[in-house]
């Protein structure tokens, strides 16, 4: 497949990778999940697990991308042929539906709630007002269905411009107007009345806090954000040329990744405790506790504005890599052309899509075990399905796949990174297996 397209240019890579990990995780997830956490803590623990589980999971992940050339269900039985590892693939494109369908819901909520910053629609109004009005919104099912349309219709536009004249030139473009947005709302923050406060919660760490769980949630939570376990950097892999240093692209969007995660809890926490909210907000922090906090502080009609953009431009940089996951497996595996397979990819997502979105109404019936579908979803994905994909994923890469295919390909032909290699081929052999394996035993009772 010498026609295969792939990325231009090296900021092109950073950029769409980058804009795949950070995204929703970073700045709507990752603070309320550290707030429930403990804060200081967590955040050790998931720069710990970032570190050396997710990145080479990543690196793995690009090796067999690169290797296959293909889609992430076929790359499977591509790199190692008559194996069963081809169900990882099925997997994976079922985590991407499930993810993306909960995912463009809440990128629908950052549009209504730009426009409605725009319109000054918070000012002035008092925190139970905002929470009702947010509830209201939400349990509505109609207005946020369209919204959640809107969202997967422009993510659709970009995904069918393909992979250098769509996701490439949009990320190049998106991505640095993200960095530049983030780090000036983390600055403003940081001059806050009770910005103090704010940065000890987020930064002093408390270890009475710490369980099982406590891990669990990192992991997830760090798959997620740096978009692991479901074949992502897999399809991604698969459009990056062979000379290119796999490693750098890895350490880069990484930090990045963290980074974005650090500023948002500086972004937030800050303006939390110097408005005496409560940090363990959940899912809601950012839509019923930043607006409150909008409608009272000095400059908030700007800053609402500016921020709800920003939480849009991370949303749509990471659904279009989700997106391509689908568009990449329809395409190759139906044969089809990438138009149809946008088309049909773009209706089966808004399908999904509707069910979360209902599953919010009162009295909704579209929920299992008493849980609504979008919070099952939210959950099931990063806590179970990205774990147990990634897990398969580097036991794939440690045992399955030839010890000197990966060297080559993990090292563009002894190129880059040569000497990383034994310690790459141990953590991925034995060290992450073992890791999440003790930590699913615990959690499920076993340990
Ligand atoms: N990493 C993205 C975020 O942080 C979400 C994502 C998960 C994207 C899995 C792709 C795959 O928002």
């Amino acid at each position: 497949m010498n026609d295969r397209s792939s990325f231009g240019s090296k900021f092109g890579i950073i950029a769409a990778v980058g804009g795949s990990v950070v995204g929703l995780g970073n700045i709507w997830r990752f603070p309320y999940i550290a707030g429930e956490n403990g804060g200081g803590a967590f955040i050790l623990i998931y720069f710990l697990i970032s570190l050396t589980i997710a990145v080479p999971i990543m690196l793995s992940e690009f090796s067999i991308g690169r290797r296959a050339m293909c889609n992430a269900r076929r790359a499977f039985p591509k790199v190692s042929p008559g194996t069963k590892w081809g169900f990882i693939g099925y997997l994976g494109i079922a985590t991407a539906f499930t993810i993306i369908s909960f995912y463009s819901v809440i990128a629908g909520w950052s549009m209504e709630f730009f426009f409605k910053a725009v319109a000054n629609g918070f000012s002035e109004q008092t925190p139970e007002q905002i929470t009702s009005e947010f509830n209201a919104f939400t349990s509505d099912g109609w207005a946020p269905l369209i919204w959640t349309l809107v969202f997967v219709l422009t993510t659709a536009f970009v995904v069918k411009a393909g992979i250098e004249k769509g996701i490439e030139r949009y990320s190049k473009i998106f991505m640095p107007t993200l960095g530049l947005i983030i780090i000036g709302l983390g600055i403003h923050s940081l001059t806050l009345p009770g910005a103090g406060e704010g940065l000890d919660f987020l930064l002093t760490p408390d270890f009475s806090k710490v369980t099982a769980k406590t891990f669990i949630q990192a992991l997830g939570q760090s798959f997620f954000s740096l978009s692991l376990g479901m074949g992502t950097m897999i399809t991604y892999g698969s459009y990056i040329k062979k000379k290119e240093n796999m490693f750098k692209v890895a350490g880069t969007v990484a930090v990045a990744d963290i980074a974005v995660a650090i500023i948002s809890g500086i972004m937030i926490f800050p303006a939390v405790f110097s408005f005496g909210i409560s940090p363990t907000q959940g899912p809601e922090l950012v839509f019923i506790t930043l607006p409150s906090i909008f409608s009272m502080m000095p400059g908030g009609y700007i800053i609402s504005v500016v921020f709800f953009f920003l939480l849009f431009l991370a949303a749509i940089t990471s659904s279009i890599s989700i997106f391509e996951v689908l568009v990449s497996y329809v395409s190759e595996e139906m044969r089809m052309s990438r138009r149809k397979a946008v088309l049909l990819t773009t209706l089966a997502i808004s399908f999904t899509g509707t069910l979360c979105v209902f599953s919010l109404t009162p009295d909704s019936a579209i929920a299992i075990g008493g849980q609504n579908l979008f919070d099952l979803c939210n959950l099931v994905s990063s806590d179970y399905m990205l774990p147990i994909g990634g897990l398969f994923i580097v036991i794939f890469t440690g045992w399955s796949m030839k010890k000197q295919v990966l060297y080559n390909e993990l090292t563009s032909d002894g190129r880059f990174g040569t000497k990383l290699f034994k310690a790459f081929y141990l953590l991925v052999r034995f060290v992450i297996p073992v890791i999440i394996s003790i930590l699913f035993l615990s959690i499920l009772g076993f340990i």
